[in-house]
């Protein structure tokens, strides 16, 4: 039992790790004796948080690629192929956000989306299907982790459609991407955040007491929260999470419509 949260050992990439919850979960995986590769389009950014996050000790290396597309997918997988015969866990958490009024509401901003929160985690595992199985077995999966949103369980009453919509996709996605897996010990999951302080989420930034509020647990989310459920799922203790989506929200979505 006392190992049972421990990475050590396993190597791990961080799709969006350079800053907000990618790093959060970078962060944690390197605390408790991961390998992590953290990938972003802003090479220079993608570097110098690597440099930051392997400060205290631990392996952090940076493969700045844009995964978006499925070009960019395969750039990412071979890059990370010709370092490691194996990934243990892959987190997919780029991801981007689109606000627009209903009726100016433009087709970039549901391809912009669509492209890179839903497309790109399934392109992006397809690519490292062959790396994910080579570190899989009954005694240790390796696991897939998609970084949903509490957007795509009940309704935020922003204008964000086609980010709403994305985040629902790729809620059931993972179930259904999981159940395909399963058969080759790759276990694939979930984590919805709630409210996180990041360039994405720039009210839990900058004025996170108001979003307080509105939150049961009367704070915005911490480091911390991201990192313990990340860890959770990535680590033994989480073998047997298969398909489901962990609410890490602070009760938020218990207040909002379903
Ligand atoms: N913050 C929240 O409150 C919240 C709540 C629910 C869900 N989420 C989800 O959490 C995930 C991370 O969001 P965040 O708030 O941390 O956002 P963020 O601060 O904007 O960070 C996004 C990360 O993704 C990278 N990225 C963006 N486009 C990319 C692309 N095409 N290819 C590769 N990397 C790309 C960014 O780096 P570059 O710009 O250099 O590429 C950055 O590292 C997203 O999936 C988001 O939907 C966030």
């Amino acid at each position: 039992m006392r190992n049972l949260f421990s990475l050590e050992g396993r190597t791990a990439l961080v799709t969006g790790g350079s800053r907000g919850i990618g790093r959060m979960i970078a962060a944690g995986f390197i605390a408790h004796g991961a390998r992590v590769y953290i990938s972003s389009r802003k090479a220079e950014a993608c570097e110098a948080a690597a440099k930051e996050l392997a400060a205290g000790g631990g392996v952090c290396i940076a493969l700045p690629v844009d995964v978006s597309t499925v070009a960019g997918a395969k750039a990412l997988a071979a890059a990370l192929g010709a370092r490691e015969k194996k990934l243990d866990i892959l987190v997919n958490n780029a991801g981007a956000a689109w606000l627009e009024p209903f009726d100016a509401f433009s087709e970039k901003g549901w391809d912009k989306v669509m492209d890179l929160n839903v497309k790109s985690p399934f392109f992006l595992t397809q690519a490292l299907h062959g790396l994910l199985r080579a570190a899989a077995s009954p005694e240790r999966p390796a696991k897939v982790i998609n970084i949903v949103s509490i957007d795509g369980l009940s309704v935020n009453p922003q204008e964000t459609y086609s980010y709403a919509a994305s985040k629902a996709a790729l809620t059931h996605l993972t179930r259904r991407m999981a159940l395909k897996l399963a058969e080759e010990n790759i276990i694939v999951s979930a984590i919805a955040p709630g409210a996180f302080a990041s360039d994405m989420n720039v009210v839990a930034r900058d004025m996170p007491g108001e979003v307080a509020k509105r939150v049961p647990s009367g704070r915005v989310g911490e480091g911390e929260d991201m990192a313990g459920a990340a860890i959770y799922l990535a680590s033994r203790a989480g073998d047997y999470v298969v398909g489901a989506t962990v609410v890490v929200d602070g009760g938020l979505s218990l207040v909002r419509a379903a």
